[in-house]
């Protein structure tokens, strides 16, 4: 069995953690898994937009699987310390420009909540709940403690990643992580909505705006501008792009490719 489920249904692609005995922790197999199906989601074309959730009625993910901690060839410690680091999984900083929506409906902790903090939009079920548990094992969390605070602020991202506690799904409204609440069992398909109308949009589109709208955080704001609008031209010379202000003309649906 996977550990990660990959499915591609119309333009959207669906990624589910697996392993809902461990309350989808992420193990190896999880990582090498993701690592292939998150350069595949890049790759194909013919996929717009992707759901990641957990399997299960228990977890989108416990965070990294505490019983391989330690072993041999585990984590970052068993890297050479002088490699450059790259991120090559979304959770730990693999770029990827098309939208992508976390679905949570159980507990979603430490490199779980990672992940859903490098998703565009996180939909919770009320039964959802998130944290950081890093410090109450005496370990650090890294790539979560540099995204949380952009998400949600200096003193909630601190409050997560320094008390280690866990928060329900309505505080994690409140402080701007999840962008919706619903019953338990409709996060899904929830995410799956607003992945369809994510698909009525012109993918090219998506994709600039979404760089633009992440990398410019690191660039002073003219240099960023001209990054933009030298994406933007890229864009402009797409079918879509004709296309868009043509199906307006007609008064119909745009008929989206891509191309
Ligand atoms: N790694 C590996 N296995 C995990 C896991 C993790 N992060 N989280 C849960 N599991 C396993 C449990 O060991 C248990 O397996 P078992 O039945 O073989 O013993 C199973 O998943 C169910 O978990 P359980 O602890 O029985 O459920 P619970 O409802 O009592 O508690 C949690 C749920 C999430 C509060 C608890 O499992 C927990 O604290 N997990 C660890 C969270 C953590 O520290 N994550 C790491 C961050 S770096």
């Amino acid at each position: 069995m996977p550990a990660v489920l990959y499915e591609k249904r119309d333009r959207i692609a669906y990624i589910t953690l697996n392993r809902p005995e461990a309350l989808n922790a992420f193990n190896h197999e999880m990582h090498q898994e993701l690592r292939e199906i998150w350069q595949d989601f890049r790759r194909d074309d013919g996929v717009w937009v992707a759901v990641v959730t957990g399997a299960g009625e228990r977890a989108f993910s416990a965070g990294a699987d505490v019983k391989q901690m330690g072993e041999r060839g585990s984590g970052q410690a068993s890297r050479s310390f002088w490699e450059t680091w790259f991120g090559d999984n979304l959770q730990t900083g693999l770029e990827v420009w098309k939208p992508t929506i976390a679905a949570i409906d159980g507990y979603c902790l430490g490199e779980g909540l990672t992940l859903i903090l490098a998703c565009d939009f996180r939909i919770a079920s009320e039964r959802a709940s998130f944290g950081f548990p890093e410090v109450n094992l005496g370990i650090a969390t890294i790539v979560g403690a540099v995204r949380a605070p952009k998400v949600v602020g200096m003193g909630n991202a601190l409050e997560l990643l320094l008390v280690g506690e866990r928060v329900d799904a309505q505080r994690a409204y409140d402080m701007g992580l999840v962008m919706r609440v619903v019953p338990a069992g409709e996060a899904l398909s929830e995410a799956e909505k607003l992945a369809e109308r994510l698909c009525r949009n012109g993918p090219l589109a998506m994709r600039c705006t979404k760089e633009v709208a992440y990398r410019s955080q690191q660039m002073p704001f003219g240099d960023a501008v001209r990054m933009g609008e030298s994406l933007r031209r890229l864009v402009n010379a797409s079918e879509d792009a004709r296309e868009g202000p043509q199906a307006f003309r007609e008064k119909r649906a745009p008929q989206f490719t891509g191309r």
